[in-house]
Formats: C-alpha cells, structure tokens, sequence
C-alpha cells in the first residue's frame, strides 16, 4: 500500500540554485522535489513537498503529517539550529521523521554544530546534496517496512 510521506522544507531552501552554489550545489528546490516525486514510485510512497520561511507554517506542515502521513522528512535550514518549537512539533509526532541536509553542518560554522532537531528525530542524513532526500526516503521506507 502506498504511504504519504511529508518533506518539509525550511528558509531560504526556495533559493536553491542561485544560492550559495558552491556549498548547495545547482539543483532548484523544484528539480529535487522532482526527483523524489520519481523515486517515490520505487518505494510505494506518495510524497508532500512544503516548504516555508516561516517557523509557525513549518509547525502547522508538522502537525498536519502527524494526522495525514506515515512519516516526515525534514530538512529545518537554519531553523535546525534555533528552533524549539521545531523540537517540540517533532517530538509531538508519533510516525517515524529523519533531519536531513544537504551540506555537512558538523564541518561548517560552529553555531551551525548544534541541532534542536537530532534529539527527536529516528536519524539524520546529510552532507550528500539532494542525495541526502533520496537517502532519507530509503530510510524512512526501511523504517516503515520493519
Ligand atoms: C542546511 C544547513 C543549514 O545549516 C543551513 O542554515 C541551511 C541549509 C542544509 O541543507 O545543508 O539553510 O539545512
């Protein structure tokens, strides 16, 4: 049976391709929800694809997959690193979420080193560009299948 699965998308993340592209790399937000729209149909998933500048709508994406999805992929931008009310709506969940990121945050800036949102997710996968979403999809069907 297929499952929903949501990918919630933080700041900034609209920008993709024109923004800092040695670091983010050419891809627009729009090609990688593309290729996991194609990828979900090797996994029998069904994908919701958000994204929101706003803490509070973020939120709202996170509540409205605890009542529709069988689990949440996220990627919070800088939110990762700030947000408790990010924390706190993940921790609220009872479906499996993986924090997923494009860039390595552990070897960039410091203040980039802490994330809100490790301590209540399944996993985190990132460091591989928009790998890391596909990764992250592969996971969470591993999770869902066992
Ligand atoms: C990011 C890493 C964050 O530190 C940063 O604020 C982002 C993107 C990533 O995908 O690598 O906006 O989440």
């Amino acid at each position: 049976m297929t499952k929903i699965i949501y990918i919630i998308n933080g700041p900034n993340l609209n920008l993709l391709g024109n923004r800092e592209t040695e670091i983010y790399g050419q891809s627009t937000l729009n090609d990688i929800e593309n290729k996991c729209k194609e990828y979900s149909k090797n996994l029998c998933l069904d994908i919701v694809f958000k994204q929101s500048n706003i803490e509070g709508e973020i939120v709202n994406f996170i509540q409205e997959a605890g009542n529709k999805a069988s689990g949440v992929i996220i990627n919070p931008a800088a939110y990762t690193h700030t947000s408790v009310a990010i924390h706190d709506a993940l921790k609220s969940l009872i479906v499996p979420s993986i924090e997923i990121h494009l860039s390595q945050p552990a070897k960039r800036e410091s203040f980039r080193h802490k994330s809100f949102v490790a301590e209540v997710v399944n996993g985190t996968i990132s460091g591989f560009g928009p790998n890391s979403y596909l990764l992250a999809m592969k996971a969470i069907d591993d999770l869902l299948k066992s």
